[in-house]
Parts: C-alpha cells; sequence; structure tokens
C-alpha cells in the first residue's frame, strides 16, 4: 500500500508543478487551479489510506471545515476576497503550529526517544513560522478589512523589543534542540509558541500604507514554509513539496511586489515606512479641482482615437468590471483604440484587477503592463481612471516628501487629459494626498465608478 500511496503522490507533485506552470499565462490558469485541485485531491484521497487512521477525528474536521468553507464561500462578497485570503493563510500557520506541537506532545507523552534531529528541528520550525504566520495574517486581515488603522504603528525601542524576541526564541531553539525532552526544553517551548505568536504581530504592525502587498505575499511564502516544516514533522513527502512550492511562489511573488513599489525587502521590513503623519487628499494642495459630467465626458470619449482604462481598488468596490467592458466594447465600435492598463498592486491583492477584467472577458490582449504603457502615455489622448488612486498618484514621481516617493505609478497625468471616476476628494489604501485630482488635464467625474460607467455608456448608446 505504501508504495502505491508515494506513487499518488509522486503524481499529485507533478500536478502541483505542472498546474503552477500554467498559472503564470491568464489563458491557462483556470486549467491550471484545475490540475492543482485535482493533485490536491489525490494527495488527500492517499493520505487517507495511511494505515492506522482515526476516521472519526478526519470526519469531525471534514464536516466543520466544509461547513465553514461553504458558508464563507457563499456570504463573503467578492470585495472582501482579499481579506479573506489573508485570513486562510492565518489558518494555514496556525495548522503548522499545532501539527508541531501536537507531535512534540506526542514525543513527550510516548518518551520513546524516537524523534530524530530532522523532526526536532522541524518541530521548532512549524511553531514559529507557523505562529508568526498565524498572528501577522490576522493583522493583515485586520488591515485589510479596515478594522485597524492601515497606517504604521510605531512605538520608541521597537526594533530592539523585536531583535531581543528574535534572539530568545533562538536561544530556546538551541536549548531545545540540544535536548527536547528536559524540563527547561519543555518550557522554552511554550516560551516560543508564545513568543512567536506575539513575534507576529510586532512585525506587521509597523507596515502599512502602500507597502502591505510585500507583507501580503510574504505571509503567503511563509505559509507554505510552516506547511513545509509540518510536512518533515510527520514526514509527509506531498506536504514538504506543496509547502515549498507555495513558499518558492511566495517568495518569488514578494519579488515582483518589491520591484513593482522600487524597494527591498529590508526597506519595507525595517523602515517604518509611511509613519510619517500624511494629509488626506488634497491637503497642502494647489490648482483647482475641476468636475465633469458624464455628458461631457461622454463628448471628449467620443471624439478620442485613443482610451487607456486605469481600474484600481474602487472598480472592485463598484464591481464596475462588466459595464467598463461594455464602454470599452462601445468606444471599440466607435473607432477607438483601447486598452486596460494594470498597475502591478492595484487593488488589495496580487492579480486583483486581473482576476476582475477576465471575469469580465476583457480580451488579454487590451491588457498592458505599467512598463509598457509609461513610455506611449504621452500619445494617449484620455486616460479613464476607474477607482484607482494611489497606483495613479504622481506625488511618486515628483514630490520627495510623499511617503510613497520612487514608487512606479502609471504616469495617467502625461496623457492628454485624464478622467478621475471616484465619489470624494478622500485618500486611497496609503492615506495620502494625490495631487492627480488638481492637474490641469485632469477632470473628475464623482460618483459611484459603476454608476458613471453606467452613465457614459447610456450616452453611447442614445447620443
Ligand atoms: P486605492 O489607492 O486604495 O484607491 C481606491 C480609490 O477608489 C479610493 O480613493 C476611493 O475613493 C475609490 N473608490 C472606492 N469605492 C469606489 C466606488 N464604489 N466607486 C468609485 N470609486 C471608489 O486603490 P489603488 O489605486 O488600486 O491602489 C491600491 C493600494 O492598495 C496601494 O496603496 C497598494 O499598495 C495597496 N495594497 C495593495 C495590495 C495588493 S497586493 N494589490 C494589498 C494591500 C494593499 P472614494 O472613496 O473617494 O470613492
Amino acid at each position: 500500500m505504501n508504495i502505491l500511496i508515494n506513487l499518488a503522490y509522486i503524481v499529485a507533485s507533478i500536478l502541483f508543478i505542472y498546474g503552477l506552470k500554467m498559472l503564470s499565462k491568464p489563458t491557462t490558469a483556470v486549467r491550471g487551479n484545475q490540475i492543482s485541485a485535482l493533485g490536491m485531491l489525490i494527495a488527500i484521497v492517499a493520505t487517507l489510506l495511511y494505515s492506522g487512521m482515526d476516521y472519526r477525528w478526519i470526519l469531525a474536521g471534514l464536516v466543520v471545515g466544509s461547513a465553514i468553507g461553504a458558508v464563507a464561500a457563499i456570504r463573503v462578497p467578492m470585495t472582501s476576497m482579499p481579506e479573506f485570503v489573508a485570513l486562510f493563510n492565518g489558518t494555514g500557520g496556525l495548522a503548522s503550529l499545532l501539527v508541531g506541537w501536537s507531535e512534540y506532545n506526542t514525543f513527550l507523552n510516548t518518551a520513546d526517544g524516537g524523534l530524530g534531529i530532522v523532526q526536532v528541528i522541524a518541530i521548532f520550525l512549524a511553531v514559529l513560522i507557523g505562529g508568526v504566520t498565524f498572528t501577522g495574517s490576522m493583522i493583515a486581515y485586520a488591515k485589510l478589512a479596515e478594522r485597524i488603522d492601515g497606517k504604521p504603528t510605531l512605538f520608541t525601542g521597537q526594533q530592539l523589543v523585536n531583535a531581543l524576541i528574535v534572539v530568545a526564541v533562538l536561544v530556546s531553539g538551541v536549548v531545545y534542540v540540544m535536548n527536547p525532552g528536559a524540563e527547561l526544553s519543555q518550557i522554552l517551548f511554550y516560551v516560543t509558541v508564545f513568543l512567536s505568536l506575539v513575534l507576529g504581530v510586532l512585525v506587521t504592525i509597523p507596515i502599512g500604507g502602500a507597502d502591505m502587498p510585500v507583507v501580503i505575499s510574504l505571509l503567503n511564502s511563509y505559509s507554505g514554509l510552516a506547511a513545509c516544516a509540518a510536512g518533515f514533522v510527520i514526514s509527509n513527502t506531498v506536504l514538504i513539496v506543496a509547502g515549498s512550492l507555495v513558499g518558492a511562489s511566495g517568495i518569488i511573488l514578494t519579488n515582483i511586489m518589491c520591484k513593482a513599489m522600487n524597494r527591498s525587502l529590508a526597506h519595507v521590513l525595517f523602515s517604518g515606512f509611511g509613519s510619517a503623519t500624511t494629509g488626506g487628499a488634497g491637503e497642502g494642495q494647489t490648482g483647482e479641482v475641476k468636475p465633469i459630467s458624464a455628458e461631457d465626458a461622454y463628448y471628449v470619449l467620443e471624439a478620442a482615437s485613443s482610451v487607456v482604462f486605469v481600474p484600481g481598488y474602487g472598480m472592485a468596490v463598484a464591481q464596475a468590471q462588466h459595464v467598463v467592458r461594455e464602454l470599452g466594447d462601445l468606444l471599440e465600435a466607435n473607432g477607438t483604440e483601447v486598452k486596460y492598463a494594470v498597475h502591478p498592486v492595484a487593488g488589495r491583492m496580487p492579480g486583483h484587477m486581473n482576476v476582475l477584467l477576465a471575469e469580465a472577458n476583457v480580451p488579454y490582449e487590451q491588457l498592458v503592463e505599467m512598463d509598457d504603457i509609461n513610455p506611449i502615455i504621452s500619445t494617449v489622448d484620455v486616460c479613464v481612471v476607474i477607482g484607482a488612486n494611489d497606483v495613479v498618484n504622481p506625488g511618486a514621481r515628483e514630490d520627495e516628501s510623499s511617503a510613497i516617493y520612487g514608487m512606479p505609478v502609471i504616469n495617467v497625468d502625461l496623457a492628454r487629459s485624464c478622467f478621475v471616476l471616484k465619489r470624494s476628494m478622500r485618500a486611497g489604501f496609503a492615506g495620502i494626498e494625490n495631487p492627480l485630482f488638481f492637474k490641469e488635464n485632469t477632470r473628475m467625474l464623482f460618483g459611484d465608478a459603476k454608476d458613471s460607467i453606467a452613465a457614459l455608456v447610456e450616452q453611447f448608446k442614445s447620443g
């Protein structure tokens, strides 16, 4: 039976890798997801075939987990997906912590001295990384769901406290690894559980504003590493493979996010970025805000030969993607060249805008990345900014005192004209002012993005 299980694990691992590769292209992403899910099904069924399973507990977990998952999937709105993903990451970390803890307990209770050095270290890592991932993800969840302030939380001596905790954890780890059964090691093990949970909170609260994408992808990677460690703890090869794939892809994503923000990982983690209090949009700005009606916006769009849509988090809130596509089609039928420019950190989760645009069946060939649109943006007649704010903030380019100075943005202000669709003058996620709203060639189309675009569509249909 064990040979069969191992064969199934190999098949599952191949499907994971193949599926992951397919996720790198929008055209193959859905199939990639299905292939990976099939791999996971094979892995689960194979694991259930191990002898000595207590199916009562597995059934109980299955019923409770499925019930929570089903209710959440039905009730959680699409706009809350990013914080939901953060929550899932956290529960992955908690699961690894509990696996490590339970294996340690089993070892202590049976006292058969049967733990090899690899398992001893793996238990420690599963608990440490799992704990940091759990509480770190809970803070990320609370920030994304706006249950706590998204701004960085800083206090005097924060770095020192963090450093002392890391040293305490390392010392505990060394003592525990040298003799895991000793009484002191047992105390230090529980100290490590506690400190890892505290560390998760402390390393996440100083990061806020526009740097959250990096934290989210990093926590995603941690959850994979914790699962990988848990795989070593229970000697389960497929968990080791799946965990390392999540860990590695999370690190790659973190690197992409760092590049998108033009920051190093060390800078994000240790600089307390965004701590300077910055005012809301409009403070200290010179220039006039020029509102525009849907009717007037229509006349400009109708005459434009090129239009670039720039979606942001507000498009997700308004669920405007379908009507945006409809407007795009009408513009194309009118002979206008239409593109959709996507910033890598627009929205609240990696690929957020791509998912929404794909849902509305926007043709992939109309999607352009920031690096491809910026060099030609001065030739664009109209940029239509749909609920984006931070990712189109020219302050990132022009204002050295801006908290997002240096972050590449889509330079919509350099297009011939720019329409910004939002409900008010409020700031975006980073909580900073946006000089775009006061530029000579900017017009503000105030209102819910879906309503505004629907009004434009109406104009086109009746016009
Ligand atoms: P934001 O800067 O958050 O701006 C979104 C804008 O949408 C707001 O200013 C809001 O203005 C407007 N809005 C909200 N609801 C709307 C509606 N129903 N209709 C019209 N407008 C609406 O978004 P962004 O430009 O996409 O930038 C993303 C930000 O989130 C960045 O700072 C990024 O670092 C951060 N972040 C990203 C991620 C990932 S991985 N993508 C994760 C965490 C954080 P009004 O209130 O005036 O309408």
